[in-house]
C-alpha cells in the first residue's frame, strides 16, 4: 500500500473526526499521525452487516477504505472460532475514530500518568494513549491470548512501549497499580470492583455502560478517597460486551416453556413508550431494573396479535409478554410469569420518570462502592430507588 493513498485516507478520517467533535486539540492530531489506524490492522478485517471478510492482499482499496472509515474496523468474529454457517458477531475490533478520540478527549490523561486500558484489541488505542500519557506509562489487558499477542508485536513494530497483559480486564491489572486513568473499551454492566482500587483517589475510570434492556453510552467515574467511585452518564456509544459479563439467554430455549400458565391483565402502557420511541425512557428502564431485558416479536403467529414485546429477567427466571391487536393503542394484554411481574416493575419505572418530569439521560450518574452501585439523578446525594 502507497503510503501517500494512506496518508490522504488519515487525513479524510481526522476531517470528519474533527467535524463531529470539533477541532481536535493538535496534541490527539499528533497520536493519530503517530499511531496509524491501518498499521494496527490485520490482513483480514470483515465488513458490511453480515461482516463478510475484506482481505488487504485481494482488495486493498476496499481494505483501507474500511481501515479509515468512521466505523469500527472488525478484527475478528465469534471470538476467533469459525462459525461455519451460523451468524457472524464481532468480539474484536479497532473502534470507531470519533469514539476513540471522545473517549482520549474524556480520559483526559496527561503526560507522565499511568494508564490502564481494559480490551487491548488491535492495540491502536493503547498506541494513542501512550502518545498522550508517555512510553511505559501505558498497561493494556486483552482477554484473547492471540490478539494480546498480535497487538504486543504490532505495538513494539511501530516502536511504542505499552505493556500488553493477557488476561481478564474485570481483574484490572495489580502489577502496574496505581493508576492515574483507566479505559475500558468492552462495556461493562458492572462496574468491576478491582477497579476502585487500583486507580488513585482523584483519577478517573472512564468505560462503556450498558444494561440488559438497552445499549447506552459511558460513564465518567472519579475515585474517591474511600475506594468508591462516581460520576455521569453521557450519551452515546456502542461497545461489544466484557467477556465475562455477557448473558447467554435465549427466550424459546431458557426462558419460555409450554407448561408455563402467565397471568393474564391489561396494561394503557404502550410497550413502544419504553422500548422504542423514547431513549429517555428507555434509559431509565434500563438503569432500575438492571438485569431486565427485552425482544420485539412481529407478528408472533397467536390469533389477534400483530406485534409482541417480550421481557424477561437476565436469570430467565420470570418473564412478560405486552401485545399489540393491531388496533387498540390505549390497552394492551399483558402475560407474567414467575416470582417476578415484570411489566408491573417497568410501569413502575416508567411512572417515577414522568413523576420526574422525564429527566434525560444525561442527568444521571452512578455511584460504586465496594458493595453495591446506587443510580442517582443530577446529584450523588439524590439516590434513585432501585426499581423506581
Ligand atoms: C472494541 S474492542 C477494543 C478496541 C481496542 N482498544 C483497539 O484500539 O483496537 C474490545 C476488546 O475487548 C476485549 N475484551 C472483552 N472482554 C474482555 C475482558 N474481560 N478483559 C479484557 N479484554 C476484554 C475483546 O476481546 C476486544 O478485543
Amino acid at each position: 500500500m502507497a503510503d501517500s493513498s494512506s496518508d490522504t485516507a488519515l487525513r479524510a478520517m481526522l476531517d470528519e473526526v474533527s467535524t463531529e467533535l470539533g477541532n481536535l486539540e493538535p496534541k490527539f492530531l499528533q497520536a493519530a499521525r503517530a499511531a496509524r489506524r491501518h498499521r494496527f490492522l490485520p490482513d483480514r478485517l470483515w465488513v458490511g452487516d453480515g461482516y463478510e471478510p475484506c482481505d488487504r492482499a485481494d482488495s486493498p482499496e476496499a481494505w483501507l477504505r474500511a481501515a479509515y472509515a468512521d466505523e469500527p474496523a472488525v478484527t475478528q468474529v465469534n471470538d476467533g472460532e469459525d462459525p461455519g454457517d451460523g451468524d457472524r458477531w464481532p468480539s474484536s475490533s479497532a473502534s470507531a475514530p470519533e469514539i476513540v478520540f471522545r473517549m482520549l478527549q474524556m480520559l483526559d490523561a496527561h503526560p507522565g500518568h499511568k494508564v490502564l486500558e481494559i480490551g487491548t484489541g488491535t492495540g491502536w488505542n493503547a498506541g494513542l494513549l501512550s502518545c498522550l500519557a508517555g512510553a511505559g506509562n501505558v498497561t493494556s489487558v486483552e482477554v484473547d491470548a492471540t490478539l494480546a499477542a498480535d497487538a504486543q508485536a504490532r505495538l513494539r513494530g511501530e516502536g511504542f512501549g505499552v505493556a500488553v497483559v493477557a488476561g481478564d480486564g474485570a481483574e484490572g491489572y495489580a502489577g502496574s497499580a496505581p493508576y492515574d486513568r483507566l479505559v475500558s473499551t468492552c462495556a461493562v454492566r458492572t462496574v468491576p470492583r478491582p477497579w476502585l482500587t487500583q486507580v488513585r483517589p482523584g483519577g478517573v475510570i472512564l468505560t462503556p455502560w450498558d444494561a440488559p434492556w438497552t445499549c447506552y453510552g459511558l460513564l465518567r467515574l472519579t475515585v474517591d478517597d474511600n475506594g468508591s467511585a462516581s460520576g455521569p452518564f453521557s450519551p452515546y456509544a456502542a461497545f461489544m460486551l466484557m467477556r465475562s459479563q455477557r448473558h447467554d439467554v435465549r427466550l424459546f430455549r431458557d426462558v419460555v416453556r409450554d407448561d408455563h400458565q402467565p397471568d393474564e391483565s391489561t396494561s394503557a402502557l404502550s410497550p413502544w413508550a419504553v422500548a422504542r420511541d423514547d431513549y429517555g425512557a428507555e434509559f431509565v428502564i434500563g438503569l432500575l431494573l438492571r438485569d431486565v431485558w427485552r425482544a420485539w416479536h412481529e407478528d408472533p403467529g397467536v390469533d389477534g396479535v400483530e406485534t409482541r414485546l417480550w421481557v424477561a429477567t437476565t436469570d430467565a427466571t420470570s418473564w412478560a409478554a405486552v401485545d399489540f391487536d393491531g388496533k387498540s393503542e390505549d390497552r394492551f394484554t399483558v402475560w407474567q410469569h414467575g416470582p417476578r411481574r415484570l411489566w408491573d416493575e417497568v410501569e413502575a419505572a416508567y411512572a417515577w420518570w414522568l413523576g420526574h418530569d422525564r429527566p434525560g439521560p444525561g442527568r444521571f450518574g452512578l455511584t460504586v462502592t465496594a458493595t453495591g452501585e446506587t443510580p442517582w439523578l443530577d446529584d450523588p446525594g439524590r439516590p434513585v430507588p432501585a426499581g423506581g
